[in-house]
C-alpha cells in the first residue's frame, strides 16, 4: 500500500481515491484509457468488487510494466484485465456489448481527443456510474470546458495537481 503515501505529484495523490470509489460503487466492469500504475490501483480495488478492467493504451504493456509496476501482480489479474495496445479510437472498436460503471480518463490530453474518447464511452456507461478524468485543470490543455461528457448528472473538480474531475452519468 505505499502509492498511498509514496508521492505528492501529479495522479500518485489520486490513486486512493480511484481506489475508494471502486469500492465505493462496488465496480463490476471499468474502462482505463492510458495504462500505468493507475492500472494496478484499479485492477487491486477490482478484487475487492470482483470486477473486471479493459484498457487501452498505445504504448506496448511490457514497456509500461518495465516501469516500476508490480509485473507480478498483474499477471495474476490477467483473467480480470483485457489490455488493448492500440489507440483509444481502435481500441473502442474492439469493444462489443460491454457496458461500464467507472471508466477513468488519463489518456490523451489533447482537447479534441479527449473529447471523442468520452463521446465514445458515455453511451456504453450505466446509470449512476462515474467518469473520473485527469488533468482537467492542466494550464496546457484546456479540459476544463467541455470535456464532452453528455448524460452529466453532476461533476466535482479535486483542483490541485493539475486536476481530477469526477463526472457522475444520469
Ligand atoms: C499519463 S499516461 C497514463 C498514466 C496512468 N494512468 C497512470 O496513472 O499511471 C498517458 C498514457 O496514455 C497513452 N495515450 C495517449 N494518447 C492515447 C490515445 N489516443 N490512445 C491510447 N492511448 C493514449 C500514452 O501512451 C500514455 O501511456
Amino acid at each position: 500500500m505505499d502509492w498511498f503515501i509514496e508521492n505528492e505529484k501529479g495522479m500518485n495523490v489520486y490513486y486512493p481515491l480511484l481506489y475508494s470509489l471502486i469500492l465505493s460503487q462496488k465496480v463490476k466492469m471499468a474502462f482505463e484509457f492510458g495504462v500505468g500504475f493507475s492500472t494496478q490501483v484499479m485492477l487491486e480495488a477490482l478484487t475487492f468488487t470482483g470486477g473486471r478492467l479493459i484498457s487501452c493504451d498505445f504504448r506496448g504493456t511490457d514497456a509500461l510494466l518495465g516501469g516500476g509496476y508490480d509485473v507480478g501482480l498483474l499477471k495474476e489479474q490477467a483473467e480480470r484485465w483485457k489490455c488493448y495496445q492500440l489507440s483509444s479510437e481502435s481500441a473502442l472498436k474492439k469493444l462489443t456489448d460491454e457496458r461500464f460503471d467507472f471508466v477513468l480518463h488519463d489518456g490523451a490530453h489533447d482537447k479534441a481527443q479527449v473529447e471523442q474518447d468520452l463521446a465514445s464511452i458515455t453511451p456504453r456507461m450505466n446509470s449512476g456510474s462515474l467518469i473520473v478524468i485527469h488533468d482537467t485543470t492542466h494550464p496546457s490543455y484546456d479540459l476544463r470546458k467541455g470535456v464532452g461528457v453528455k448524460r452529466e448528472l453532476t461533476r466535482m473538480t479535486f483542483p490541485k495537481y493539475m486536476g481530477l474531475t469526477v463526472v457522475q452519468i444520469i
